[in-house]
């Protein structure tokens, strides 16, 4: 059985697809069978791995029930292309809407450690699904002064999906992304963050490069791309592999970081303190 981690914000832009793509390969790198789920019409995380954009069938065709699951894999990938929205808005008046994902994953369950969706930039029936579907829900929060209150909202939705449909679903923890920890406004968001959700908020943070915005244009992993960046996805999934039990991953994750670059990290927050 998988571990299903569905991956949202309140609003767009805070590097979900981003997160994705890299939990997916810095799990992988341990081993784990990972699948990858875009729920986004958008199809960024589709062709962030690269995935042939004429592949069919796609998760819209899933969500109609057109096509399994398992037919729509491609590479450890389920695209998503626009007709997506198409199939959310037909999917909108059936009954036992929610469950439609939960429902077409459970075919591709025991094939897989971990699955990772990838929600769309609005907490519609989309997210709602994957939030069914999920064991556990990874929150991306932008680095904004702001950040609480879209914390908060998306929260009110993962408690919904828990008293009425999955009161199983667990609450992995909060993302600081596209962080610019130099700065105080950061450093501030930050704490507040942590004041409100505690130790819910991951220590390691995600720095903001424009590194990503070339990677994802090259559907190439920031590991490959800017290896000296790729750390904090390394630190990131090290951390959510613990919290997650996996510990002999999550140190083999570690292992795979630096201790120089560990070191300079550290030492930067340090001297900004
Ligand atoms: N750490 C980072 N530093 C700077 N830019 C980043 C970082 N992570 C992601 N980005 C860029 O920010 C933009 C939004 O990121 P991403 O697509 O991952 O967010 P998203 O939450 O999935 O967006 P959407 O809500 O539209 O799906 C992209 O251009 C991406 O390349
Ligand atoms: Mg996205």
């Amino acid at each position: 059985m998988a571990i299903t981690i569905s991956v949202l914000s309140q609003k767009g832009g805070t590097g979900k697809t981003t997160t994705v793509r890299h939990l997916v390969g810095a799990f992988r790198q341990t081993g784990l069978r990972v699948l990858a789920v875009d729920l986004d019409p958008q199809g960024n995380l589709s062709d962030y791995f690269d995935v042939d954009p004429e592949a069919d069938p796609t998760i819209g065709d899933v969500l109609s029930g057109r096509a399994t699951a398992s037919a729509a894999i491609v590479d450890d990938v389920i695209p998503a292309n626009l007709s997506l929205a198409e199939a959310e808005i037909t999917l909108a008046g059936k009954m036992g809407r929610e469950l439609t994902l939960r429902g077409a994953l459970a075919e591709v369950d025991d094939r897989y450690d971990v699955i990772f969706i990838d929600c769309p930039p609005a907490l519609g029936l989309l997210t709602v699904n994957a939030l069914v579907a999920a064991d556990q829900a990874l929150l991306s929060s932008e680095a904004q002064y702001f950040a609480l209150q879209g914390v908060e909202q998306a929260l009110e939705v993962i408690e919904l999906a828990r008293d009425s449909l999955n009161p199983q679903l667990q609450w992995l923890g909060v993302l600081f992304n596209i962080a610019d920890m130099r700065t105080v406004h950061s450093r501030e968001a930050f704490e507040a963050l942590r004041e409100h959700v505690g130790d819910r908020l991951l220590d390691q943070t995600v720095r903001q490069s424009i590194a990503y915005a070339e990677s994802a244009e090259r559907a190439t992993p920031i590991f490959e791309h800017r290896p000296d960046l790729g750390t904090d996805y390394l630190l990131v999934a090290a951390e959510l592999l613990k919290r997650l039990g996996l510990y002999e991953q999550s140190a083999q994750i570690a292992a795979l970081v630096p201790a120089e670059s560990v070191a300079a990290v550290d030492d930067a927050a340090q001297a900004d303190a």
